[in-house]
């Protein structure tokens, strides 16, 4: 076992959609590289409405056909994640405005990023579209596109961090 190389939270609003099936999808991959013990991965939503709940029970079967398994409860973000995480990345727009101004300084403004920003050939800004009030759709869209990104986040974690 060695120590996380580095501290990834994915946010969203409710922290029961969307950030959570980005965490489980990312730590579905972590696993499969073999580099669980070095990336260290959580979620949170900038609300508070939904904390100490499991996930979405839609987000957690659409999951689960993937072999995806969403088992962490809902917490909200502090200012102190800041000091926790080496990068928070966000689902939405809203989301980037909301957590950048949670920020204590310039430097911990900077570890904010749109998920989407790591997915390749995405347009720039492109957001993971809240499911919460919509059809099944929504929820695979939402695990089509966390596949994606978490690949090129990856991606991008073995190369800024010599995984
Ligand atoms: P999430 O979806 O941000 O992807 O977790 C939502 C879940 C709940 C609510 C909003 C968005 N809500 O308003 O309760």
């Amino acid at each position: 076992m060695s120590a996380p190389a580095v501290r990834v939270c994915f946010v969203c609003l409710g922290n029961i959609c969307r950030s959570p099936t980005a965490e489980g999808v990312m730590r579905h991959l972590l696993a499969r590289a073999r580099l669980s013990d070095r990336v260290h991965v959580e979620s949170a939503g900038t609300g508070g409405w939904h904390v100490g709940e499991p996930a979405d029970r839609r987000s957690v079967a659409h999951a689960k056909r993937r072999g995806v398994v969403l088992d962490r409860r809902a917490q909200q973000l502090t200012a102190n994640y800041f000091a926790r995480f080496d990068l928070l990345v966000v689902a939405d727009a809203q989301n980037l405005a909301n957590v950048r101004r949670l920020a204590p300084s310039d430097a911990e403004r900077a570890k904010v990023r749109l998920l989407r920003s790591f997915e390749p050939g995405a347009a720039l800004g492109a957001e993971v579209p809240d499911p919460y009030t919509g059809g099944p759709d929504g929820f695979e869209e939402v695990l089509d596109i966390c596949e994606r990104a978490c690949d090129g986040l990856l991606a991008h974690l073995r190369t800024t961090y010599s995984l």
